[in-house]
């Protein structure tokens, strides 16, 4: 008797089961058939009924339609909730998450590499980074240098110019003299910057490139200093242990002025083509700074003196990369810029 009541529920409940489409429904049916009042819990008290002999048997069996029944509509359940998103997934037009996600994360360009890298070395040696202006005027790049109107060094400077006067600064120690005012001594900064000349461009010049100036004032200041400061910070660009000497050189504001090599990166100075097997490459010019530019500083000159730098940065992301033409630094060209990721 219980045997044929509870075959007659199983295929009641895989009928209803069959007809509920949604969670609601398949919520109804639990309740239905396995709710306080329900024909499980009907055959349970019909129980009491069953002879004694066939109780445990019958007991079993209503046990187990009872995992069944829970069984199935769990999983129906869990059907009914993958068709759901399914079907939100179809029919979202915006979104289509079984497509390939390309994930491009950008770079860094080697200039802002090697120009952070630089800043941090001078940063714990006491320096200060400085920003200055690009558009500036023709005092501060020039006659606060000691380079007066018509002085011949601003022919190797045009540069390119605004029509209330201004010009795209030709170099970074266009910035000195508004740090020295702003400071006054003692003093060390650094100041990077982007500088522009009306050069025709081939593969070592172009009409934009980086800078990064340097200048430290204080009392008993001596080309020692320049020398161990330039030294040490090309030592740890390069990672090895980089000699330097000094060759004379001319730039207005700087008296004695010179031109700073470094022994070649290829051959460690024993001579090869890539320095033309002098052993050096130029790489920074540099000397104690003029009293002139100086006083036009507001520095007092029988107390102080002091050194600047030029770094060519993008010369020195030339040299540390290795890269040929520097051309390719504006080029956009992802394929070159991508190489440089940053560590
Ligand atoms: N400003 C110079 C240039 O771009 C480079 C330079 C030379 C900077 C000597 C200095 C220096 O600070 O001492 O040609």
């Amino acid at each position: 008797m219980m045997k044929e009541k509870i075959e007659a529920l199983r295929a009641r409940f895989a009928s209803e089961l069959s007809d509920a489409k949604t969670p609601e429904a398949l919520e109804a049916l639990r309740v239905a058939f396995l709710g306080k009042k329900s024909p499980v819990s009907d055959l349970m008290s019909e129980l009491r009924n069953v002879p004694k002999e066939e109780k445990a048997e019958a007991g079993q069996l209503i046990n187990s339609v009872k995992s069944e029944i829970a069984e199935a509509i769990a999983k129906t359940g869990d059907k009914l909730k993958a068709e759901a998103l399914l079907a939100e997934i179809r029919s979202a037009k915006k979104y289509n998450p079984t497509l390939p996600r390309r994930k491009k994360s950008g770079s860094y360009h080697p200039i802002t590499l090697i120009q952070r890298e630089v800043e941090e070395i001078f940063i714990s040696m006491g320096f200060t980074v400085e920003d200055y202006p690009e558009i500036v005027d023709d005092y501060h790049c020039f006659e606060a240098l000691n380079i007066p109107k018509h002085h011949p060094a601003r022919d190797m400077q045009d540069t390119y110019y605004i029509e209330n006067g201004q010009l795209l600064k030709t170099h970074t120690s266009a910035a000195q003299n508004h740090i020295m005012r702003k400071y006054g001594a003692p003093l060390r900064a650094i100041f990077p910057g982007r500088c522009f000349r009306n050069e025709a461009t081939d593969a070592c010049h172009e009409n934009t490139f980086f800078q990064m100036e340097g200048i430290m004032i204080d009392e008993n200041i001596s080309i020692s200093n320049l020398i161990y400061f330039m030294k040490s910070m090309l030592s740890e660009v390069f990672r090895r242990d980089i000699n330097v000497r000094l060759r004379p050189g001319f730039f207005p504001f700087v008296e004695p002025g010179f031109e700073l090599d470094i022994s070649c990166l290829i051959c460690g100075g024993n001579g090869c083509p890539s320095c033309k097997n002098s052993g050096w490459l130029e790489l920074c010019p540099c000397g104690m700074i003029h009293p002139n530019v100086l006083r036009d500083g507001g520095i007092d000159t029988e107390r102080y003196s002091g050194f600047a730098f030029g770094l060519g940065l993008t010369r020195l992301a030339m040299m540390k990369y290795g890269i040929k033409d520097i051309r390719d630094f504006n080029s956009g060209s992802l394929k070159a810029l991508s190489q440089f990721r940053s560590n």
